[in-house]
Formats: structure tokens, C-alpha cells, sequence
């Protein structure tokens, strides 16, 4: 294959080897050959529609292509670091293989307008793979949630116990952030469908080009409106990365909560064996790495936000070489993000809580004092005056080392007459949480509810 650099017209002197290596990016840009292709294929239909290009012309184009995609997939390919990019690499091949109209490829177009076309048509499928993962990663949540609308477990604030909570009602919780999370890729998807070919280095071509023809080949929405916007900004990158961050974040705190609660000290839930490791040294172990991991990846996904605006803020328009490095963290989000969503989704159904270690944690701690004050107040007193009188009690409770549901009516009396024999109703946990019958309540009927809503919403997602 020819070498030759599409500019070697201009310059006198060949690059410096090691410019060459430094300014190329097909070591990682290869990965977009398949849009690089389609785009191509999309351009050249346009161009002879146009009659800007032969039939003849088209159809050696379309046919080269189609071959050179084979036979990168087959890995046949041969990446030539001199050529670049990805664009350039399959541009050289496409000319030695079919001649003159490869060379007729290009005609109005750009690198510029072509990698920004590239990276969208990218994006725009890594998203879709993407959200059919958080899909399953959701389903497997109500599947679990479903099955322990009615365990109960200690609520907390402050890491402290709070009060008493179902086990479903919290993977309720995790079920709402991950919603927003797929809406938020949603839109994300839906702001960058926009095509910027047409665009060509930055300001239009003088080639009767139809940018509504190829768009709607491609399934964009339509053109990008301004050309130089088109080549020039990368906030769909940024906005995506920012989409994948939140999310990450999210699946961190689910971790964090999966770390902690199949501790030996917590015990409510087992991992299965197949998602822990052990250690090689202290033959006991048998560790949370899956959800430590993706709690150390989420870490480096901030990072490539960071990286991605840093990258943008300085540019002045349009294009400017800086934007080749957006690539390398977007590919790195979406990887990271893929293998997390995928093993999270595939970690829940191995989840096996343990009932009785949570329902006797929510024993521990006064989970229900709230109640007891709901009680008092309910009774005439105010909330204030209930709160202290529970207050009272607790520390009575603290000071003998039991619970307020041990203490006889007598004792419980000593704190407040308005106290009855029916106060022992509202001091079982199963008092507690169903009396929390309102909705984005955590009794077990308003859980079942919520998961009948949250079923109707998938299934009516798009
Ligand atoms: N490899 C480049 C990138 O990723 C392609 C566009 C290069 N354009 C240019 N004028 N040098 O952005």
C-alpha cells in the first residue's frame, strides 16, 4: 500500500518518525472502522445521487468497502501507522484496490466532519448496547425486590439504625437512580443523532451535496445546523461521559452497600461464590471483589469526564487536533460501564439474603422510637414532648441493654400515662413499616405497588 501522506503535495520534507507515531491515532481509532465505513458508503450513494460521482464510481466504492470491512473484521487488515488514522488507512487501501474512484472518495468531505460522524454513529450504539444491560441490571432488581417486599431490615441514617425498612423497599431505591440513569442516556442519544458530514473541514463544500439524503441514510435526525459546531464541539461526548459518571456513581453506592452488608460483622446477604475471590494467604476469606471493583472503577470514569471537558474548553473553532483525544476515554467509559452493567446484572440474582440476620439487626438500635413518639403523638401529646419522653426511654433502654419492645408496660409507663397495652402493637417491626402506607412509603403493599408501576414503565420504554 501506498504510504504517501494526502498532503505530501504541500511538504518537502517527510515527517519526523517519531511526529509520525506521536500525532497517529490509529492504534485506537481502528475501533471506529465500521462507522468510518458505513459513513463512507452513506457519503458515496449521496455523491453519485448527486451525480457528483458516477454510478461505476459508486458501486467500486460501496464494493471496496464492503471487502476492506470483511476483512477487518477477519483481522486480515493491515494497520500502517504511517497512514494515521483509521480514515487515511482505509482510504489507501480502498484507492489500491479499486483505482481512480477511491481517490474520488474524499470529494466534498473532511476528516473533520467524517470522525465527528464516525464518533456519533458510535456513541449512538454503544448507548443502545448499553441501556439493554441497565435493562437487565433493572429487571434482576424488581425480580429480587418482588421476593422481599416483605423482609425487613434496619433503615439507616448516618450508617446509625433508623428505623425499620423492607429489604425490597430499598432495591426500590436502587431501582429509581438507575431509571434516571437510562433517561438520561436516552436524551443523550437523542442530542447526538445529528449529522455533521456536509460539514467538511469547517465550512460547507461547494459540491451540491443533499445532507438530508445521507442523514437520513445514516438514521440521523437531520444535518448538523451550523458546520462549524458540527466538526468542532464534542459536548455529546462530555454530556455522555457526564450520563456514564452519575451512573457509575450510582453503582458504587450500590456496591458500597454489598461490600458492607455481606461483611461478617452485617451478614445480611451472601454472595455467591462465583462473583467473590479468595485471598492467598488467609484461607477464610472470601471477597466482595466484583462490587469493589466496580467501586474503584466508577473512579476512572470521573476521571475521562474530566479529561474530556479539559480537553474542550480551550479550543477555539472549529477543529482543532486536540479532539483526537477524545476518543481514548470514550471508549474507556463505555467499556468500563458495559463490563460493570453486565456484571451487576449478573450479580443480583446471586444475591441470597440473609432474613433473619437482618430482621434481628432491625432489633437492635431502637429502629422503632420514631414510632413510639408517632404513638405518644397520636395519643394528644405533641411531637417535641413525644420525642423527649422517647428519648428518656432509649436511655433507660441503653442503660440496661435492651430494646424499648422488652421494656413491660409498667416501665414504658413510668415515661409518659398516656402509654397503653396497645403500645406494643407499634414496637414490632412489622407494625413499623406497614404503618408506612402512603406512596414512597416502605410498607410491603406500597413496595408491591411500586414495582407494578416500575414493570408498566419498562415496559413501555423506548
Ligand atoms: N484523527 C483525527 C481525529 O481523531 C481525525 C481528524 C483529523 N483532522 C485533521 N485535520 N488533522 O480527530
Amino acid at each position: 500500500m501506498s504510504e504517501k501522506k494526502p498532503w505530501a503535495g504541500r511538504f518537502s520534507e517527510p515527517t519526523d518518525a517519531f511526529v509520525e507515531a506521536f500525532t497517529a491515532s490509529v492504534a485506537f481509532d481502528q475501533r471506529l472502522a465500521p462507522q468510518d465505513i458505513r459513513g463512507s458508503i452513506a457519503h458515496a450513494t449521496m455523491l453519485a445521487r448527486q451525480g457528483i460521482l458516477s454510478e461505476a464510481e459508486r458501486d467500486a466504492i460501496v464494493q471496496g468497502l464492503e471487502e476492506i470491512l470483511a476483512r477487518i473484521e477477519a483481522g486480515e487488515f493491515e494497520w500502517s501507522v504511517a497512514l494515521e488514522d483509521v480514515h487515511m488507512n482505509i482510504e489507501a487501501t480502498l484507492t489500491e484496490r479499486i483505482g481512480e474512484a477511491g481517490k474520488k472518495l474524499h470529494t466534498g468531505r473532511s476528516r473533520n466532519d467524517q470522525v465527528a460522524t464516525d464518533i456519533r454513529l458510535w456513541l449512538r450504539d454503544e448507548i443502545a448496547a448499553l441501556r439493554a444491560e441497565l435493562r437487565r441490571l433493572r429487571e434482576a432488581l424488581l425480580d429480587l425486590a418482588e421476593n422481599e417486599a416483605e423482609t425487613i431490615m434496619p433503615g439507616f441514617t448516618h450508617l446509625q439504625t433508623a428505623q425499620p425498612v423492607t429489604f425490597g423497599h430499598h432495591l426500590m431505591a436502587w431501582f429509581e437512580m438507575l431509571e434516571r440513569d437510562d433517561s438520561r442516556l436516552r436524551d443523550c442519544a437523542r442530542r447526538l443523532n445529528w449529522m455533521p458530514l456536509g460539514a467538511a473541514a469547517l465550512a460547507g463544500t461547494t459540491f451540491p451535496i443533499d445532507r438530508e439524503y445521507t442523514a437520513q441514510l445514516l438514521g440521523f435526525e437531520g444535518p448538523c445546523r451550523n458546520s462549524l459546531d458540527a466538526v468542532s464541539d464534542r459536548d455529546f461526548a462530555i454530556e455522555f461521559a457526564a450520563a456514564a459518571s452519575v451512573l457509575m456513581m450510582h453503582l458504587s453506592r450500590m456496591s458500597e452497600e454489598l461490600i458492607i452488608w455481606s461483611s461478617a460483622q452485617f451478614g445480611f446477604i451472601t454472595l455467591s461464590d462465583s462473583f467473590c475471590t479468595g485471598s492467598s494467604i488467609m484461607p477464610q476469606k472470601k471477597n466482595p471483589d466484583v462490587p469493589e471493583l466496580i467501586r474503584g472503577k466508577s473512579g476512572r470514569v470521573f476521571g475521562h469526564l474530566m479529561a474530556l471537558l479539559t480537553l474542550m474548553k480551550s479550543q477555539p473553532l472549529a477543529y482543532n487536533k486536540d479532539n483526537q483525544e477524545d476518543k481514548e476515554p470514550l471508549f474507556d467509559i463505555a467499556d468500563n460501564l458495559r463490563g460493570s452493567l453486565k456484571v451487576f446484572a449478573d450479580m443480583v440474582p446471586a444475591i441470597s439474603p440473609n432474613r433473619d440476620r437482618m430482621r434481628e439487626a432491625a432489633l437492635q438500635g431502637f429502629a422503632t422510637a420514631t414510632d413510639l413518639a408517632d404513638y405518644l403523638v397520636r395519643k394528644g401529646l405533641p411531637f417535641r414532648d413525644a420525642h423527649e419522653v422517647v428519648g428518656k426511654s432509649v436511655a433507660y433502654c441503653v442503660e440496661r441493654q435492651c430494646d424499648l419492645a422488652d421494656l413491660s408496660l409498667e416501665e414504658l409507663q413510668r415515661f409518659s400515662d398516656l402509654i397503653d397495652r396497645d403500645v406494643f402493637d407499634y414496637l414490632t417491626l412489622e407494625g413499623s413499616v406497614a404503618a408506612r402506607d402512603h406512596i414512597g412509603g416502605t410498607a410491603p403493599r406500597r413496595v408491591r405497588q411500586a414495582i407494578t408501576g416500575a414493570r408498566q414503565r419498562l415496559a413501555a420504554e423506548t
